[in-house]
């Protein structure tokens, strides 16, 4: 379905020019790369010089783009609620993920998304979340045991957990040999997304990933028919048996498409947030004590956490909440106006690039007292309910809002429970490592940590 079939109005999308946007305070940085090698050494330190001088709206240039910046709680919610359908997902997206994740769910727009959104979220359902919890439970415990103590990497390594644990929730048990050559695909098209040569030149990163891509495609597509007739939990077969509205089940280029997508949206993110949640919680050890303490409260048998009882660790989920503010997985979010929009006195015009900034909005002393501390209290409900709904954006917000969120919060409470059961984790005194935050934040060094298994 085009734009055109949703219903909304479409503007010829030409990139607006400088002269078009020289009403919006900014500048263009250097001639042919902009801002763009600032922006990736300090993204937030960029974002910060860049509102200090010009405002809370701004344009530059990056990645060979004209980017207009909105900042702070209502600019989310103006952007990402789009109460008058003027942002396109699809359009702000193409740029970074349209080649290796087409047609995703974040890359649709309006009444197509919705159509999508609503057949994808039968596999978020309770039936099919607890099927998934059976299985991280298992390889979870697995693979912290298989970690041992000791002096460990955890960034690379919570990195292959990660892809292991969506191999069984998404995939199940039963593709066996097959799985490798689906990881190494997968692996290979998250690369080429993001890589500086966008073309699939002979050697590049872009051809390693066209070439994922066509085994993917592949791959499931002949995997379809099979769990169509069979009774599998996991989230592929789930999506093989959605249907829309209308009562038709998603074509095998679709669930594909979607597939593909949900790797990439699940895989990274959760890879970040883990990694920046142990990273606290070692350097704070204070707060390490009081989840193990609330995980052993729980008085578990066996180990395992049932689904019935995900909702008796607060003060787990608000230090993982804790992390996510710190360090936002999607640190910047990207739409395109379809239509002439205006924010705060600033006319932004038709196809332009806009970004919200979930990074910034973290981080703002007036929202955040201290906002570099950690304090997970900051997420008690009497606190959140204190701040503007949207300061807080790590999943987004509005039509496009993670769909994924309750899996993630899932994983993660999941993970604490086997790893901070197993192990204690601590660093070196004085140790902090430096992130690479775009486009998805983790630890240059890989995150130095030392384990000590707990009896
Ligand atoms: C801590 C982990 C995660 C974070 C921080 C996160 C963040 C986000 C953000 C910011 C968006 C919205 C982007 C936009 O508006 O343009 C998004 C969308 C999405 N995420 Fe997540 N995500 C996480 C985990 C997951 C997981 C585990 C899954 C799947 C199992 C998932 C699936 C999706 C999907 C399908 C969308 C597109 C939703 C739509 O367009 O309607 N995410 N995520």
């Amino acid at each position: 379905m085009s734009l055109a079939h949703a219903g909304v109005e479409i503007a010829p999308l030409a990139e607006p020019s400088g002269a078009d946007l020289s009403h919006i305070p900014g500048d263009d940085g250097l001639p042919f790369i902009g801002n763009t090698f600032r922006l990736l050494a300090d993204p937030k330190g960029e974002v910060e010089r860049l509102a200090e001088r010009y405002g809370p709206v701004y344009r530059s240039r990056a990645f060979g783009l004209r980017i207009i910046t909105l900042l702070g709680p209502e600019a989310n919610e103006f952007v990402l609620f789009d109460r008058q359908k003027l942002f396109s997902s699809t359009q702000g997206w193409n740029p970074f993920l349209g080649k290796l994740f087409p047609r995703g769910l974040m890359l649709l727009d309006f009444d197509e998304h919705r159509i999508h959104r609503k057949a994808l979220s039968v596999a978020f359902k309770t039936e099919p979340m607890r099927a998934y919890l059976a299985g991280l439970n298992a390889s979870i415990a697995k693979g912290v045991a298989a970690w041992g103590a000791g002096e460990m990497l955890f960034y690379p390594a919570i990195k292959q957990l990660t892809l292991d644990l969506a191999a069984t929730s998404f995939f199940g048990r039963e593709l066996g040999p097959d799985m490798d050559a689906l990881k190494r695909a997968f692996i290979d098209m998250v690369a080429a997304s993001i890589a500086v040569v966008r073309v699939p030149l002979p050697g590049t990163l872009m051809a390693r990933g066209v070439k994922g891509r066509k085994f993917m495609v592949e791959f499931l597509g002949r995997e379809i028919e099979a769990r169509r007739r069979a009774q599998g939990d996991d989230l592929f077969s789930q999506l093989c048996k959605a249907s829309t509205d209308d009562g038709r089940l998603l074509s095998a280029q679709e669930i594909v498409d979607h597939m593909s997508f949900l790797m990439m949206a699940a895989h990274d993110t959760l890879t970040s947030s883990l990694t920046s949640f142990v990273w606290f919680l070692a350097a704070h050890p204070a707060w390490q004590t009081r989840l193990r303490e609330e995980i052993a409260a729980l008085g578990l048998s066996g180990g395992a956490l049932p689904y019935e009882r995900l909702d008796e660790l607060p003060l787990t989920e608000m230090a993982f909440k804790e992390s996510l503010r710190l360090i936002p997985p999607v640190p910047t979010i990207p739409r395109r106006t379809l239509r002439d929009a205006e924010f705060r006195g600033f006319k932004i015009p038709a196809g332009a690039r806009v970004s919200v900034n979930p990074l910034y909005t973290h981080h703002m002393g007036e929202i955040w007292p201290e906002p570099e501390k950690f304090d997970p209290l900051r997420f008690t409900d009497a606190n959140a309910q204190r701040r503007h709904k949207y300061a807080y954006v790590p999943y987004g917000g509005g039509a496009h809002m993670c769909l994924g969120l309750h899996f993630a919060y899932m994983q993660a409470k999941c993970f604490a429970v086997h790893f901070l059961s197993k192990v204690e984790a601590t660093v070196a005194p004085g140790y902090a490592p430096t992130w690479q935050m775009w486009p998805i934040p983790k630890p240059r060094d890989g995150l130095k940590l030392k384990l000590r298994a707990l009896s």
